[in-house]
């Protein structure tokens, strides 16, 4: 499908109740269940809206006609796939850390740092909220950013004082990104659940979890949890990715692990999601402290790059390439 036709469709299909087959009933049944969106309804399957009380044939029209609106190609009608074309590079506005992503961090899957208590995983999530309001071509998504913040670590003053390193103003910058606190892990999920709106009213690129997993881990505590807090966990990273691929977003998260002090590198650092994250997201980053403010990210897996290693150093500025001293 063209762009043109894309665009004629996004037109088109603009609120739920444009859809074929979506009356007033319909478009509050679909509303109660999280999809407040049409993009959303992109990535929906029959079964979430037959649940709803959709009929199988409408729910099928429904996802058709919404699909069309974006530029998101099927093949063999299940399998979403991610039309390459589509898919930015938002810069972190570290080289070092640029060049280790191959070009930054890609929009409509996951990225995720992950590392031990301070290591910059926060700081890098905040200047993401700055580098994404950025035009294209300095690296940026045009956007805002959206931060679901579980530990309470945003700091806007952080943000004001990054900004003007990228030629942006401090106000103008805080307007754009939007700030949730999430209190515990359900809290979260349901901030998730429900923020096609806001991504689309405020055209969000950048969707952060810092941390995705802090809740999850203080909440589901034992080895009988355990099923549990991963099957809830791959729900979230599952609405996650596809609100990702719906808005061409870029989605961050993070994952505070142990280093143990005799450790040789990796051997023994799991991050707390074990295997399902690592199935989920796709690009994922180790950081670990090197001297002073210098930090080492790797990239651990990616579909795509080679494995390497990047100094990158935090400042007043925010995160910047560094050389191990
Ligand atoms: P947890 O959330 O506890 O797992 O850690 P984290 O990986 O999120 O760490 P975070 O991103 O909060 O990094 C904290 C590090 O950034 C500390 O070493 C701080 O000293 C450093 N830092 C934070 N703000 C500034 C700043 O304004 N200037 C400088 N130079 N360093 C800063
Ligand atoms: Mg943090």
């Amino acid at each position: 499908m063209g762009e043109e036709q894309v665009e004629y469709y996004k037109q088109r299909y603009q609120r739920l109740e444009d859809l074929p087959g979506v009356g007033p009933a319909t478009a509050s049944k679909l509303r109660e269940i999280g999809f407040k969106t049409v993009e959303s309804l992109a990535t929906a399957a029959v079964g979430e809206l037959v649940e709803a009380g959709i009929s199988e044939a409408t729910a099928e029209r429904i996802i058709e006609a919404a699909r069309r609106s974006i530029a998101i190609t099927f093949v063999r009608g299940d399998e979403l796939v991610k039309l390459r074309s589509s898919v930015r590079h938002l810069t972190t506005g570290c080289s070092s850390l640029d060049n280790l992503l191959g070009g930054g961090i890609e929009t409509q899957s996951i990225t995720e740092f992950y590392g031990e208590f301070g290591t910059g995983k926060s700081q890098i999530c905040q200047q993401l909220c700055v580098t994404v309001q950025l035009p294209y071509e300095r690296g940026g998504l045009e956007g805002g950013a959206l931060y679901i913040d579980t530990e309470n670590t945003f700091r806007p003053e952080r943000i004001m004082q990054i900004a003007p390193h990228f030629n942006l103003d401090p106000k103008e910058a805080l307007k754009r990104i939007i700030f949730a606190e999430a209190y515990t892990s359900s809290h979260q999920m349901m901030l998730l659940e429900n923020a096609d709106e806001v991504i689309k009213e405020n055209n969000i690129k950048l969707i952060i979890i810092d941390s995705l997993t802090s809740h999850f881990r203080s909440e589901y505590i034992g080895r009988e949890m355990l099923a549990s807090r991963q099957q809830q966990l791959n729900k979230h990273l599952h609405k996650l990715i596809r609100l990702a691929r719906a808005f061409n977003a870029a989605a961050v998260i993070t994952n505070q692990v142990m280093a143990q002090p005799d450790v040789f590198f990796l051997k023994g650092v799991q991050p707390v999601g074990g295997h399902i994250i690592g199935h989920t997201s796709h690009t994922r980053v180790y950081l670990r402290k090197g001297k002073e403010n210098i930090r080492i990210a790797r990239l651990i897996v990616s579909p795509f790059l080679p494995e390497g290693e990047a100094p990158i150093r935090i400042t007043e500025r925010g995160i910047e390439s560094g050389e191990e001293a």
